[in-house]
């Protein structure tokens, strides 16, 4: 069928709009409400015997990765690499005995993950994909794949994909944790409660939607943007930067805010806006330190945190964007929305083809 926007400018607008109802459906595939238990679907091995995780994706989906790789190491304890596809396939990494790779990918096609997927395979590895495209060749070439309910995604930039993979992904945590011991019962009870409410949550964030189009006129004009955030805001920072370069042609980085002293300090003056993803989670003193360190040196901080996080630090900031104060389990999920709505703000104000950026495909199946 034809896809249309509805009453929506672009595709990536409505593609943003849709997370709280495609979360919702992912989690609906997952979750048992019931008995406040994760489902996944049977799988061939158990990842009790796993004895490593290897994560290999491009792109977006690569950030998802890293979000998992702190979900999976903090709360399942088992130890996870994680590698963009095109260094990983290259470098002929040894894999463990008994490993399990996982693939991440919207389409299911993009090429350097298939070579990836291809090679960890006759490494001997366990194969798990994430996709979003069912019956794509990545999906037909894994032991088990665990879809994605996003719905199609026509925007090249990825938004709604990016935010189930991590829907998805939150659940494989827990379920590794639950095999390997480290998660009790009333804890995964715990996260499941609030990843059952990210939905809600998540429409309560797309309310800031007039807000963040009043601050990207503050970031329209900038050359260079920083994005920092620590845990797991650092893949979301990652993510918002990508975001921005991709559609607004903006330089951004996104950086671990602990790292920043070590040389992206010395970029900062009033010109560069600095973007700090800061839930009130155990790294929030840290975090809130090194941005305090930004705003003395002139840098104009837009500070993306909780009430919580306000209050103590929210005068600091130039510009503040408050989201829900929920566990910080899932914070990255929501986190990853308002960078997305600035991104796409800031380039429809520039003026840039939004669902089509330049030299940029939406799936990339050559090399
Ligand atoms: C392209 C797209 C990105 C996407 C990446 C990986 O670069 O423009 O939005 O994140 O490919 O795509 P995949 O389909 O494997 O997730």
């Amino acid at each position: 069928a034809m896809m249309g926007k509805g009453n929506y400018n672009h595709f990536m607008q409505k593609e943003i709009f849709e997370q709280p109802a495609v979360i919702g459906d992912t989690l609906h595939a997952f979750i048992n409400p019931a008995t406040q238990t994760i489902k996944l679907p049977d799988m061939p091995f158990s990842f009790a015997d796993a004895t490593r995780l290897t994560i290999v994706a491009c792109g977006t989906s690569f950030y998802a990765g890293l979000v998992a790789k702190h979900w999976i190491e903090r709360y399942a304890g088992l130890g996870v690499d994680v590698d963009v596809a095109s260094e990983f396939r290259y470098r002929c990494p040894p894999l463990p005995k008994g490993g399990v790779a996982l693939f991440i990918s919207q389409s299911g096609e993009t090429l350097d993950t298939l070579a990836a997927l291809r090679y960890a395979k006759s490494k001997g590895q366990k194969i798990v994909s994430i996709v979003n495209v069912p019956e794509s060749t990545i999906a037909r070439e894994s032991d088990v794949v665990l879809l994605t309910y996003a719905g199609p995604e026509i925007g090249v930039a990825s938004t709604k994909a990016f935010t189930t993979q991590l829907t998805v992904l939150a659940c494989l945590a827990v379920t590794i944790g639950r095999e390997n011991g480290t998660l009790a019962k009333d804890e995964e009870a715990a996260i499941v409660n609030a990843l059952t409410e990210v939905p809600k949550h998540a429409a309560e964030v797309l309310h800031h939607d007039e807000a963040l189009k009043k601050l990207a006129l503050d970031i329209a004009d900038a050359r260079d943007v920083l994005y920092l955030g620590r845990g797991l805001g650092y893949p979301i920072a990652m993510e918002g930067a990508l975001k921005l370069k991709e559609i607004s042609y903006i330089h951004a980085e996104g950086y671990a805010a602990g790292e920043m002293k070590h040389g992206p300090i010395a970029l900062i003056d009033q010109s560069v806006p600095i973007i700090v993803i800061a839930p009130s989670d155990e790294l929030f003193e840290k975090t809130a330190s090194n941005m305090q360190e930004a705003a003395a040196r002139g840098g104009r901080v837009i500070f993306i945190s909780d009430g919580p996080g306000l209050s103590k630090l929210g005068d600091m900031a130039s510009a503040t964007v408050e989201l829900p104060k929920v566990a910080d389990f899932v914070a990255p999920i929501l986190y990853t929305i308002p960078v997305q709505m600035l991104a796409y703000h800031v380039a429809v104000h520039k003026g840039t083809d939004v669902d089509q950026p330049r030299n940029l495909a939406k799936s990339v199946t050559v090399e």
